[in-house]
């Protein structure tokens, strides 16, 4: 893989792929982490006598121009995280941006309009998405990819674009994914733990398939943790559960015992009346679930048990809150499970997910991890050991 600084960008305009999908209230970003991981490559690029032209998606305006989905408080959170001005243009490829584009000079910056909002960009085939990255291609003479949350998405601006740049490279951010997610867990230090939570044992399926037998022990909360229980032959009330992937519980919990990893399931758990419930009803086993119950959250006995096997860990990767954290009542588990890895000296921990992140940052504890991915569905892709679309077409361009 060519990197950013292995590419000769001195006086030449660069189109930057970057992941600025991030949540908004109105127009006010409430969580600027994606912007911010971004912002070294771009300034590398700057200060190199390169001009920058950044293209993004926000939210999914399948294919419309929706204008609460703009790219202004994007643009303009990142003008002030760089320093200069960043003029958003009015569309993607067309006269607007073309001229912007071609009147860029060396050390400036600007921003094309939400790519999605052509329906070109996330076209499903090749076909169907047109001659669009060929467009984006011809603004600029270099294509760097910075964007790992949209990693996965055989969408135009990330897997076409790189068929028709002239050259393309991939930027600081993709390059620190890499060496989390691919080098430190190729040759894991061990114990290698990973904790799996949220609410879907299907998303996380592939994860655990291709996890077992690679890391030592796999921690299971949250709602996926009913799947298993039930698996088992445990009532869970109410919870939450996927009956239909019973048997595929059953499947991993098998193969984990022949590959030698140690599945760790909840062994007790803070229940109320529904997931609307802004108190706990009470704690049960998790052999004793009352009917007519939710679990909303892990409890103390397995508190106790997941820290202790997180307390021996020397690699961590964790995605998946242990509860319903967004209710304080409920947040206890995901913020004990936070505390015991931020607690750790000698350990690699690697957090990736939306909802893994805000738990971090709801305890202001990301100083204290490795790494925190800035990938959702591209970081549970990665970690499936999936090639990612965004890394196949960089590596065919760079061989071409
Ligand atoms: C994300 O938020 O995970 C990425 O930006 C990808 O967004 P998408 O799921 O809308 O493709």
């Amino acid at each position: 893989m060519k990197f950013i600084d292995q590419a000769e960008i001195q006086g030449k305009k660069l189109l930057f792929r970057v992941d600025f999908n991030v949540p908004l209230d109105g127009d006010v970003i409430t969580d600027d982490n994606r912007i911010q991981a971004a912002i070294p490559t771009l300034k590398y690029a700057l200060k190199n006598g390169a001009a920058i032209i950044l293209c993004a998606h926000l939210g999914k305006p399948k294919g419309k121009v929706v204008p609460e989905l703009s790219l202004a408080p994007v643009a303009k959170r990142t003008a002030e995280l760089l320093g200069i001005d960043v003029p958003l243009a009015f569309d993607s490829v067309g006269e607007n941006a073309r001229v912007m584009a071609a009147e860029l000079k060396p050390g400036q910056a600007m921003m094309l309009e939400n790519l999605r909002f052509n329906p070109e960009e996330t076209g499903k085939t090749e076909q169907a998405r047109g001659d669009f990255g060929k467009k984006l291609a011809s603004l600029a003479d270099v294509y760097v990819n910075d964007a790992f949350g949209v990693a996965h998405r055989e969408n135009a601006s990330v897997v076409d674009i790189p068929r028709h740049a002239k050259e393309c490279c991939a930027g600081f951010l993709l390059k620190k994914e890499l060496e989390y997610l691919g080098d430190a867990l190729s040759d894991p230090k061990r114990p290698y733990v990973c904790i799996s939570g949220g609410a879907k044992v299907s998303s996380k399926l592939g994860i655990l398939n291709n996890l077992l037998g690679k890391v030592d022990d796999i921690i299971i909360g949250g709602a996926m943790a009913n799947t298993f229980l039930l698996a088992q032959g445990q009532s869970v009330g109410n919870s939450l559960v996927e009956k239909d992937l019973v048997n595929e519980a059953i499947a991993v919990m098998e193969k984990a015992e022949k590959a030698g990893t140690k599945l760790h399931l909840p062994v007790d758990f803070v229940y109320a009346e529904d997931h609307t419930a802004t108190e706990k009803s009470g704690t049960c086993t998790a052999d004793a679930v009352p009917d007519n119950v939710m679990v909303l959250d892990i409890g103390p006995k397995t508190v106790e048990l997941f820290t202790s096997v997180i307390a021996q860990s020397k690699t961590i990767v964790w995605n998946g809150p242990m509860g319903l954290f967004e209710t304080p009542a409920f947040a206890e588990g995901s913020f004990a499970v936070c505390r015991a890895i931020a607690d750790l000296d000698d350990c690699i921990s690697i957090v990736g997910g939306g909802d893994t992140d805000a738990v971090v940052h709801a305890l202001h504890m990301a100083d204290k991890f490795s790494f925190i991915s800035t990938g959702g569905g591209s970081f549970l892709e990665f970690l499936e050991g999936k090639e990612l679309p965004a890394f196949k077409a960089l590596k065919e361009c760079m061989v071409k």
